[in-house]
């Protein structure tokens, strides 16, 4: 099977409608390229359930704070191809900016996914979530998928993504993949590329400081990521925030939650590293 590289919205869409006429379902896989493992691992599991796999790879310039990374993103496209093609993708869809923005920048019509994405990353970077929204609005109407899949380590995203299809009653499933890791537990990134030796060696801290959260000794919440907090400031991270939340809604817990998440966003260096972990509460702070 070869991969079938698309690059014009007439080119994705007379390919979606060759699909819908043989009657195959698709799934959607949305990146922003410079894929590792746990991106090709969410295009295992799309062909598990869908006849056809298409990946996205757009870095979105409206996703990007001023300042941000946006330029020096990563761009490995024969490499990002090649791994496609390996693990029997379909096709991929390469836009250009003016595809997806063909108003221009910034996007004239846009997503605003309010107060869940006010918070945490929507915090530290404003504007991201509405970008992404938006650009995943953009691609869901241009592929027309029945499903589309996003890992769990941008939980955050995966839930405005999931209001997004609630919302505007979008006919798309919407799966989330489990976090994929080094074997250290370093949380798979593209951005994981920018880190030094030294700070590489480092960065696995974020993965047992989450582990120790969910696992330590009382306290409360506060206490016990405050600890946590300190702890990696001392080893060099600067923490954007470091907390205990509800899986369900990103709320503080309450007494009676069991279903909790910790979620993390740190810098090393001008690197910034994000990561999280579900747990269930044995106790109660
Ligand atoms: O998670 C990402 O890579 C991006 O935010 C996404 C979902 C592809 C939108 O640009």
């Amino acid at each position: 099977m070869t991969l079938q590289v698309l690059e014009t919205l007439p080119a994705l869409r007379s390919q979606r409608a060759a699909w819908r006429a043989a009657g195959e379902r698709l799934a959607l896989v949305p990146t922003m390229g410079n894929l590792h493992a746990g991106h090709l691992g969410l295009v295992t599991q799309a062909k598990a359930h869908a006849d056809r796999v298409l990946v996205t790879l757009f870095v979105n310039p409206s996703q990007f704070g001023p300042g941000e990374d946006f330029e020096r993103y990563p761009r490995t496209l024969n490499a990002d191809l090649e791994a496609l093609a390996s693990v029997g993708c379909d096709a991929v869809f390469i836009p250009a900016v003016a595809t997806i923005y063909p108003e221009g920048l910034p996007p004239r019509t846009r997503v605003c996914p309010g107060p869940l994405a006010e918070q945490l990353c929507g915090a530290d970077r404003p504007g991201h979530f509405e970008g992404v929204a938006t650009v995943v609005l953009r691609l869901f109407n241009m592929a027309e998928p029945e499903l589309a899949l996003f890992g769990q380590k941008d939980y955050q995203q995966l839930m405005i993504i999931r209001q997004l299809v609630e919302d505007l009653a979008l006919p798309i499933e919407i799966v989330g993949a489990p976090i994929a890791r080094a074997e250290d537990g370093l949380a798979l990134s593209s951005r994981n590329g920018y880190l030094t030796a030294a700070q590489r060696a480092l960065a696995p801290a974020l993965h047992r400081a989450l582990r120790a959260l969910a696992e330590g000794p009382g306290g409360t919440w506060v206490e016990r990521c405050e600890g946590a907090r300190q702890a990696l400031e001392a080893q060099g991270f600067l923490v954007d925030y470091l907390t205990v939340r509800r899986q369900a809604d990103l709320a503080s817990p309450e007494a009676d939650d069991s279903a909790l998440i910790a979620l993390v966003a740190a810098k090393l260096g001008s690197t910034r590293l994000i990561d999280n972990l579900c747990f269930t509460r044995k106790d109660a702070p």
